[in-house]
């Protein structure tokens, strides 16, 4: 049965919606404030929420209201929330669809009504749901891993920007995979069967980064001996892939920007203004919005590249998407090299969920990569990713921030190892110990790469 979540203070509505919904096909799930409602979103991820836009402690306001609308799609961008109002200013139902909430119901309740458009949302939520399970074969075909709700999210940004031609700024740590998006929005646009040509705005010394743009003149300086056309020109009727755009010295974020107005090119130590029809895309790794209140970078630039934002999350903030990842790696290794087919033992799979992953998913592809080279047996070890045991596990497991399996597994490594000690290695023992049979003993060891001495 599908779940609905009902967030209202009002126990006389509670009371009406409960009674008029009960016969409905909705598992109902109750909630009397905000952060009752935010936790048992986070619990049931239900399709569909009803919510209250006057929430205590303001239940004249729409304040807390507006706050649980804003994380509840935060966590689940593809959740339809239905915001009910009361009699609040008039465009707070209007600010709140702006935000991202599905529809709005005026008070007093007329519960047909009100069902009427549950359904509707309920429906609509099974098709889309369908939609993403397509898309996400799709979007693997531009070689995109990505199954938690946050990558879903992107890939809907990705087919909504494509569709366009509109600059797409893409956001995100090291390693999150920006130029892939990058790729992948070129790819599934009308210009792909035109160029991306792509341009590291970091990588190039500040000199020589404006003849690389535009290039320049014969004769334009020292050594400039012949024409050269810069890769704004090559990209004309593709894409131009402004990489590290946060690292773009000011003076040429100038030059950039009137070019951005213009679309016309001059060379350096030229004056013909050469037209261009090119869309852009750019990536950052750095935090924008810090870098224009520090004055380092335009905020009218700003404006123009970053009409369509995409923020890509860190790996520790993908949930199950690591493990996914980590195999997907190592399937895509083995093959290349030829190798017995290896897999991660229990304990290393563990290090990967629990560590931090600063360098995200191209750290993630290394040392799995590395790994595969260095793990002598069929399993991998946590010594072999270059990872000190279950550390980081333990960690989180201390501040309660870990799932019941990793859990589970670190108590098991204990129990086994604790065993091992307590028998001086012997098996028969230490299996009775903990009451497990032999061969399960020896399976628990090679899982968590414990030796009996
Ligand atoms: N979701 C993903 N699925 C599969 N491979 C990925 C994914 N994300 C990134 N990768 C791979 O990880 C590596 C790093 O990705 P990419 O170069 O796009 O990251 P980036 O954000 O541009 O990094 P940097 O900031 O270091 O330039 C690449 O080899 C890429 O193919
Ligand atoms: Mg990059």
């Amino acid at each position: 049965m599908q779940k609905l979540l009902i967030i209202d203070d009002n126990d006389e509505i509670l009371r009406q919606l409960k009674w008029g919904l009960s016969k409905s096909n909705y598992e109902l799930v109750f909630a009397r404030d905000g952060e009752e409602g935010l936790r048992l979103f986070k619990k049931h991820t239900p399709p569909v929420v009803t919510l209250d836009l006057g929430l205590p402690p303001h239940e004249n306001g729409i304040g807390e209201g507006l706050r649980c609308l804003g994380e509840m799609l935060r966590m689940d961008p593809t959740a339809k929330v239905i915001v009910i109002t009361g009699n609040e200013e008039k465009d707070a139902a209007l600010q709140a669809v702006r935000l991202g909430a599905y529809d709005y119901y005026k008070k007093p309740v007329n519960l047909d009504e009100l069902k009427v458009m549950v359904d509707r949302a309920m429906y609509l939520q099974n098709i889309e749901s369908e939609n993403q399970e397509l898309r996400r074969k799709t979007v693997n075909e531009s070689g995109i891993v990505g199954e938690c709700a946050r990558m879903q999210a992107v890939f809907n940004q990705i087919d909504r920007v494509a569709a366009s031609d509109v600059p797409v700024l893409i956001c995100g740590e090291s390693g999150t995979g920006k130029e892939l998006v990058a790729r992948a929005v070129h790819q599934k646009s009308l210009r792909a069967d035109m160029e991306m040509v792509s341009i590291n705005c970091g990588a190039i010394p500040e000199n020589l980064l404006e003849s690389e743009l535009f290039g320049h003149e014969k004769g334009a300086f020292t050594g400039a001996n012949k024409l050269v056309k810069g890769k704004v020109e090559y990209a004309d009727k593709g894409t131009l892939f402004l990489d590290e755009i946060g690292e773009m010295p000011m003076a040429l974020q100038v030059k950039l920007l009137r070019f951005l107005q213009e679309m016309v090119v001059t060379r350096v130590g030229g004056r013909k203004e050469i037209p261009v029809d090119v869309r852009i895309i750019t990536a950052t790794n750095i935090d924008i919005q810090k870098a224009m209140e520090e004055g380092a970078f335009r905020e009218d630039l700003f404006y123009r590249i970053g009409v369509m934002t995409i923020n890509l999350p860190p790996l520790r903030e993908r949930g199950d998407d690591i493990e996914l990842l980590a195999n997907y790696f190592l399937k895509s290794v083995s093959v290349g090299q030829r190798t017995t087919s290896k897999r991660f033992s229990g304990e290393a799979m563990a290090c990967i969920r629990g560590y931090e992953w600063p360098g995200n998913i191209r750290e993630l592809e290394n040392r799995v990569k590395r790994a595969v080279i260095m793990a002598n047996g069929p399993e991998i070890m946590p010594e072999d990713l270059g990872m000190k045991g279950d550390e980081p596990l333990r960690q989180k497991l201390q501040t309660n921030d870990i799932s019941l399996k990793d859990a589970r597994l670190l108590l098991e490594r204990d129990m086994v190892e604790n065993a091992l000690e307590k028998f001086s290695g012997n098996i028969v023992k230490a299996a009775a110990s903990i009451g497990v049979s032999r061969p399960t003993f020896y399976d628990l060891m090679k899982k968590h790469g414990l030796k009996s001495s």
